[in-house]
């Protein structure tokens, strides 16, 4: 994880010799890639509350769109991709993705670049926020980097096309262990691996194994196997019963939206992309609402929780926790809220509000 200190603090420190020496936060780069259509209001919005909240971060802007690299193959901006090497970690609001055609979408490019194996999306009720489900509490694990996504795709015939779902022992195998850890770490007491290995026997049944064995390492944490249209079924009818979710990548693209709207809806869903050694990219998943764009509309609840994900990860968590309470209690109190949440505020008011709640906290 980077850290960026600031020297004369450092050199000031070194020279007082007398009394406690003087607390300074450690400040912390992050990239931040603020995106299309909503997205660079969600991210004013969310610097502002981050401000408010003395958060240590210094944020280091990066615009992302899609250019030709080496080889014409689809890439990333270079400037891009040197701040996430040396930060390590990023906060992106949405990125467009054209359909059929064009460039292949920025949001899989980057979690491809920086090999951002497991993509986690805790789904919980917000008090406040009514819908037909008062105590959702889990949290899908996604396969993120293989599965249909690995994007290799051939038309055999006129008429015919041929779409690989590519699964391997290794990536099943990190997905897995992260999805344990993660259990043992957050307090969680089980893990289901979702799967069609009925079906699908040789690669969900590779998954599926995978997970088994995963398992066995991880004795403390409870572990269930369960088919994907099981648990859709399941999700509707009683989502409490559901803990931590582990699956190959389709199947969680799908189980987590679904999931989010057991909450609320993708502007209320925080996620992240985690890769080795801490690297990490922390994204609101919804779109890029270009029909909203500039009108000072937008929630940007999604991308603030996806910060104090980011935040937890980088173990400021008192700060984090400031943070999703200001939030939280802004929602609850319904008096402050942007129009998809039922209010009638702007995007900049409803920031405000999380901003003055944030500074009593
Ligand atoms: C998500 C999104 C992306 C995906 C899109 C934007 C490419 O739906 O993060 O779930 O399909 O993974
Ligand atoms: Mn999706």
């Amino acid at each position: 994880m980077a850290a960026n200190v600031c020297r004369s603090m450092l050199s000031h420190a070194a020279t007082a010799v007398r009394g406690s020496p003087p607390v300074f936060p450690r400040m912390h780069t992050v990239t931040l890639i603020p995106g299309d259509g909503i997205g660079p209001e969600i991210s004013a919005a969310v610097m502002r509350i981050f401000e408010a909240a003395k958060a240590p971060i210094e944020w280091e802007e990066r615009n992302v769109r899609a250019i030709k690299g080496p080889g014409h193959a689809w890439t990333i901006p270079p400037d891009a991709k040197e701040s996430m090497d040396k930060t390590k970690i990023g906060l992106k609001g949405p990125l467009m993705t054209p359909v059929g055609a064009g460039h292949p979408s920025m949001n899989l490019l980057l979690r491809k670049s920086f090999d951002l194996y497991a993509n986690v999306r805790p789904c919980v009720s917000i008090a406040g926020y009514e819908t037909p489900y008062a105590d959702v509490d889990l949290v899908t694990i996604r396969e993120n980097t293989e599965g249909e996504y690995s994007g290799i795709e051939h038309v055999i015939v006129d008429g015919v096309v041929l779409s690989i779902k590519l699964i391997t022992e290794n990536a099943s195998r990190r997905v897995a262990r992260y999805a344990f850890r993660y259990a043992r770490s957050n307090g969680r007491s089980a893990v289901t691996a979702v799967h069609k290995a009925n079906i699908m026997r040789m690669s969900d049944g590779l998954f599926l194994r995978t997970c088994r064995e995963e398992a066995r390492n991880f004795e403390d944490v409870n572990y269930y196997e369960m088919s994907l249209d099981t648990v859709c079924l399941g999700l509707v009818q009683d989502p409490s019963q559901f803990d931590v979710l582990v699956m190959p990548n389709l199947y969680g693209d799908i189980l987590s939206d679904l999931c989010a709207g057991l909450i609320g809806g993708l502007g209320v869903t925080p996620s992240g992309n985690m890769g080795a050694d801490g690297v990490a990219i922390f994204e609101s998943v919804h779109g890029t609402a270009p029909d909203i764009a500039g009108l000072d509309k937008a929630n940007p609840t999604a991308l603030l929780l996806s910060g104090v994900m980011m935040l937890r990860h980088m173990g400021l968590h008192a700060h984090a926790q400031r943070i999703q309470t200001a939030c939280y209690d802004t929602i609850q109190d319904r008096k402050v809220l942007t129009k998809d949440l039922g209010g009638n505020s702007r995007c900049s008011e409803f920031t405000d509000e999380i901003c003055r709640r944030v500074q009593d906290i």
